[in-house]
């Protein structure tokens, strides 16, 4: 019988990946963990108790926000400190704009909107690469980034102008960061179609921010979301992990600049 390796090759690499605290990030934190990565955490959410659970590799948690370049210095050097090395950085923190359509909208709301989304999505990925930058590169490490389904389609998403915009910039961002940190760094993307999640929702109400749920049914949103797409699916934020874990590893060497779409087909429909 041929020896089954039983470690992982991620299991002792470090990781930082931002928005871990619900939905795709925190799923892909327990799938890392799962395989013994150790995985420092960019949320402005803190751990609780509660997520505290006995997988392989470690936990740590910086709570801050993606858009502070002073968080994701402090998350780049947490991972120095603690394990003397940042094997990747995963871009995933994420707003979205709850749709709201241009008709509907007032124009100053729908500028504070706008930048808010394009803080979060765009600048949010381009400050945590840059803080990032070095020490991957010293590790020949990898970036992957949480795109979407609308960094391409642009209507029966429930994506409004905003969060549209913000996708396809980061988007760019994903090519952009792959062309500057070749040849030490692979710089990847995974672009789901609809999950279900607490994704948050920014209304821009005098500076405050507002987090709901982005459908209000969610059995609404599920068979919307399968009626959109030919495989006729909804992945689960677990269901994801695999995407993602084949961008961090060796399994896809090769690969800069690439987008992976686990999105039911859409780009076909
Ligand atoms: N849910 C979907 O249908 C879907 C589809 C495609 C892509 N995405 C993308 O997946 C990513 C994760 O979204 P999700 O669906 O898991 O949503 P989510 O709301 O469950 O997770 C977002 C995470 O980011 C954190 N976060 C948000 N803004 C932050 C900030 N300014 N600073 C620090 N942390 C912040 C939140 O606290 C949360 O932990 C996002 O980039 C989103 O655009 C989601």
């Amino acid at each position: 019988m041929p020896e089954v390796a039983d470690r992982h090759e991620l299991a002792g690499r470090v990781m930082l990946l931002t928005g871990a605290a619900t939905g795709i990030g925190a799923a892909l934190s327990a799938g890392l963990r799962a395989v013994g990565c150790h995985v420092v955490e960019l949320d402005r959410v803190p751990l609780d108790a509660a997520d505290d659970d006995a997988l392989a590799g470690s936990r740590h948690r910086v709570v801050g926000d993606v858009t502070d370049p002073d968080a994701n210095v402090e998350a780049v050097r947490l991972a120095l400190r603690e394990f003397g090395d940042l094997d990747g950085f995963i871009g995933n923190a994420g707003v979205h704009d709850g749709g709201v359509r241009v008709r509907d909208a007032d124009p100053a709301r729908l500028r504070d909107l706008t930048r808010t989304v394009l803080d979060v999505n765009v600048v949010g990925y381009v400050v945590g690469a840059c803080a990032a930058a070095e020490a991957v590169t010293q590790a020949g490490g990898v970036m992957v980034f949480t795109l979407s389904d609308a960094s391409y389609v642009v209507s029966g998403n429930g994506a409004g102008v905003a969060y549209a915009a913000s996708k396809h910039a980061a988007l760019g961002v994903v090519r952009s960061l792959a062309a500057q940190l070749a040849p030490a760094v692979r710089v990847n993307a995974v672009a789901p179609g609809g999950v279900v999640t607490p994704l948050s929702r920014v209304i821009s109400d005098g500076g405050a921010l507002e987090r709901q749920q982005v459908y209000d049914n969610v059995a609404d949103s599920v068979s919307g979301i399968r009626a959109l797409n030919p495989l006729r699916t909804i992945l689960t934020p677990d269901e994801l992990v695999p995407h993602y874990l084949y961008l961090l590893t060796s399994q896809s060497t090769g690969l800069t600049g690439h987008v992976v779409r686990p999105d039911g087909g859409l780009s076909i429909a």
